[in-house]
């Protein structure tokens, strides 16, 4: 019997659980292939005694509609750079991968389908590069993997934030206020451009456009007729003012990008003291765009991953990533997946038929 573990690894998404099942589901038709689980990422593999759980078609039957991931999930501890404080207090950071790869093997695992964003198929590289057969799946809401045309779970942060700018449009006209909607992305505007459209607001603040105020105000201010009209704005949270610092709160311990959040308010602020009459309302949607059930296109999208992803492993083709790319499924080495960032280009199509629509970008 050969063995496959499956990890989720880094902020959870909606489509996990589809993945897993699919891959569950898949590996049931191969008589010779028993698939096992790690909880929150590898650390259940490294743990003692180790938090495993076998995973088959029946055990897995119905959760690609829930969200979240049945085998947890963290995105602190990095074994490639897992943070490790000293006897004088300071934190260094140690490269765990080959005990990493040692505890698998010694676990009697063939192969590993690493399931994550750009910093697990950082990991995947690593271990793959270290000797073990490993496929990569990506997964983000943030939409910033390159070599995919979408990550799974996107699509329904869009939704949930496009339901609640639709919301927002209501009572922003009944009060005739500005509305900020923050999104998240930290270095990239997906949600937020693709909200911005699906919405119509007047204003798309994201981390690729640093944004000049007065710019902002200009267009903010054409939405209004002494005092009547209405705006809606929505920013990413790594967008930033030209010349100005993001918007973060205090690091956590062993988590290594800094924490994002509250850029509506610092936003509302400038606003003021640029001289915005009008009333303004901050909302920050934060952790709902994580959640709930994946919409129907990611559940398509994860479910094929997962029965890729499991061929690909069946193939002996390693170290490769699986990939939606011109409405085909296929899959590209997962060095060359982490090469680049999927960054929104301010000259795109998109980014241009936004400012066909009206919609400001603050430059
Ligand atoms: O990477 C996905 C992401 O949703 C980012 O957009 C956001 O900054 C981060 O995760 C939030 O992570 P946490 O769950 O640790 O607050």
């Amino acid at each position: 019997m050969k063995k496959l573990l499956i990890s989720t690894g880094g902020g959870d998404c909606p489509g996990l659980n589809a993945v897993i099942r699919g891959i569950a589901k898949r590996a049931a038709q191969e008589k010779d292939w028993e698939v096992w689980g790690s909880f929150e990422a590898f650390n259940g593999l490294m743990e003692k005694p180790s938090r495993l759980i076998r995973l088959t078609d029946k055990n897995t039957a119905g959760i690609h509609v829930m969200g979240g991931t049945i085998l947890g999930t963290t995105n602190k501890g990095n074994p490639l750079r897992f943070p490790e404080k000293q006897a004088d207090g300071s934190v260094k950071t140690v490269n765990h991968i080959p005990d990493l790869v040692r505890k698998i093997k010694s676990e009697g695992f063939d192969a590993v389908i690493n399931i994550g964003g750009d910093g697990s198929q950082e990991i995947s590289q690593a271990m793959f590069e270290e000797g073990m057969p490993v496929v990569g799946v990506p997964k983000t809401i943030d939409n910033d993997l390159s070599s995919t045309d979408f990550t799974f779970g996107f699509q329904t942060a869009v939704q949930t934030a496009t339901d609640s700018f639709d919301r927002l449009v209501t009572t922003a006209n009944s009060h005739h206020r500005v509305m900020i909607m923050e999104v998240m992305g930290r270095n990239a505007g997906w949600i937020a451009l693709y909200t911005a459209i699906a919405g119509g607001a007047e204003v798309c603040l994201i981390p690729e456009i640093p944004y000049d105020i007065n710019k902002v105000v200009e267009r903010i201010r054409a939405r209004y007729d002494n005092g009547r009209g209405f705006a809606n704005v929505v920013i990413a949270e790594g967008a930033h003012i030209q010349e100005g610092a993001v918007t973060s709160t205090q690091g956590e311990f062993g988590r290594m990008p800094v924490r994002l959040g509250g850029v509506a308010f610092t936003l509302s602020n400038q606003l003021k003291e640029a001289g915005l009459e009008a009333e303004i309302r901050e909302t920050i949607l934060g952790h709902t765009q994580r959640g709930g059930s994946p919409i129907a296109f990611d559940r398509v999208i994860a479910s094929v991953f997962g029965v890729k992803a499991f061929e690909l492993v069946l193939e002996g083709k390693f170290g490769q990533m699986v990939v939606l790319r011109n409405n085909d499924f296929s899959s590209v080495p997962i060095s060359e997946a982490i090469s680049s960032y999927n960054y929104v280009d301010p000259n795109s199509t998109l980014v241009k038929a936004a400012k066909g629509l009206g919609i400001s970008f603050g430059d």
